[in-house]
């Protein structure tokens, strides 16, 4: 029998809530579909760093490094540990140290689900820069605290960082309708944004098949709610697509939606599977968080091992739930329990 070994990373918040609500799910898809999964836990978190004054282990990329996927719930306890400390810990060192350049996330409404918008047909795919950009890490502060202090946050756009996104974002367009949306500011950002379409307009020469168009973020977050029918596959970068993807997910019907694979498509190291939404300390503990958007991204996991027909599977539960109690989640009166559970129960056998 095959073995998929996933480090399983719950975090903070309702991060250990979702998670809880998607391992059961998860082992039940395996047992009836013949894989075994091996799940091991990992308690990083920001309790963790206040015992131990860190996020994760000095050597916890290394650990796990040699898992076929990570599964994450959420990171951050902002009242308890600052979030330039937790996500500088955990989630943002696995992105960048294991190169997992691409955050796919999905956005299309789920049958029964009431979203915000008279639009009910569309279906986003968005690409997401995930390793530099915005996200760089590169700058500093001088002169704190006086009349003089500094601060300075450079974004840095590599020729090698843009090509491989933009260069996944046609490949993506080429999967699906062929038509891909090129995220950009250049009307503002004169170098890097310039650069980011010189880019998309070389590689639209080699895929000469996808029509590529150009919006500018402030444009595409309008487009996003006025028309997300006219969008299929969008690429941008780090924070345009950070920003992007929670217009997505509230235009689904809300964060608890949103699915998402960080994956590095030309190497072998584990990809990370996570909702798009955070540890939303404000629901926490509670027993109200929607863990639909976690169990969709475990279904991207399990699509990813190569466990097509569990994938489906978990999909087909997924949808068959929301079919039947969406009208309530708007109002989180359908709990993290309940939501387990119908789609446990509805899980098809092959
Ligand atoms: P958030 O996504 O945690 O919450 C935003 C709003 O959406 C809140 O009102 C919350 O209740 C709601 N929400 C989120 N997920 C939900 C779910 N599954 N079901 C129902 N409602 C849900 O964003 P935030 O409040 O800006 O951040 C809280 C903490 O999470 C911060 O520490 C932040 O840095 C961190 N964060 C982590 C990740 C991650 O680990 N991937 C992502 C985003 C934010
Ligand atoms: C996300 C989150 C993270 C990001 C934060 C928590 C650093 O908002 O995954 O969308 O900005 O990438
Ligand atoms: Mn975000």
């Amino acid at each position: 029998m095959k073995t998929h070994r996933i480090a399983v990373i719950p975090g903070d918040g309702i991060g250990t809530e979702v998670i809880d609500a998607t391992l059961p799910i998860l082992r039940e898809a395996a047992g009836r579909f013949g894989f075994a999964l091996e799940l091991q836990s990992f308690d990083w978190s920001c309790d963790y760093y206040l015992r131990h004054g860190r996020m994760m282990p000095e050597d916890g990329i290394e650990q796990i490094r040699g898992f076929d996927a990570i599964l994450l719930g959420a990171v951050g306890w902002p009242a308890r540990v600052p979030d330039d400390v937790s996500l500088h810990g955990l989630l943002l060192p696995i992105r960048k140290s294991l190169d997992l350049y691409v955050n796919a996330r999905h956005h299309k409404l789920l049958p029964g689900v009431l979203g915000p918008l008279r639009a009910e047909k569309f279906d986003i795919l968005c690409i997401r820069e995930n390793t530099e950009g915005e996200y760089s890490g590169a700058g500093g502060r001088v002169h704190r605290g006086t009349g003089d202090e500094v601060a300075v946050e450079t974004s840095i756009f590599t020729r090698r960082g843009v090509e491989r996104i933009l260069r996944y974002g046609f490949e993506q367009a080429r999967k699906r309708g062929g038509k891909l949306a090129s995220v950009t500011k250049s009307n503002a950002q004169k170098h890097s944004m310039v650069f980011w379409d010189e880019v998309t307009e070389e590689l639209a020469a080699e895929y000469s098949d996808v029509a590529v168009t150009r919006y500018h973020i402030d444009a595409m977050a309008a487009r996003f709610i006025m028309h997300p029918e006219s969008l299929d596959v969008v690429v941008a970068s780090n924070l345009f697509g950070d920003i992007l993807t929670d217009i997505g997910a509230a235009i689904q019907g809300g964060l608890g939606y949103a699915a998402s694979a960080n994956l590095n498509p030309i190497s072998d190291v584990p990809s990370m599977f996570e909702p798009v939404h955070g540890s939303a300390p404000d629901i926490a503990g509670r027993g109200i968080a929607n863990p639909i958007a976690t169990i969709w991204s475990a279904a991207l996991m399990l699509r990813h091992l190569g466990e097509e027909g569990a994938a489906a599977a978990v999909l087909q539960a997924i949808e068959k739930a929301t079919a039947e109690i969406g009208s309530r989640l708007a109002d989180n009166s359908a709990g993290t329990g309940e939501i387990r559970e119908l789609i446990l129960k509805t899980l098809p056998t092959p």
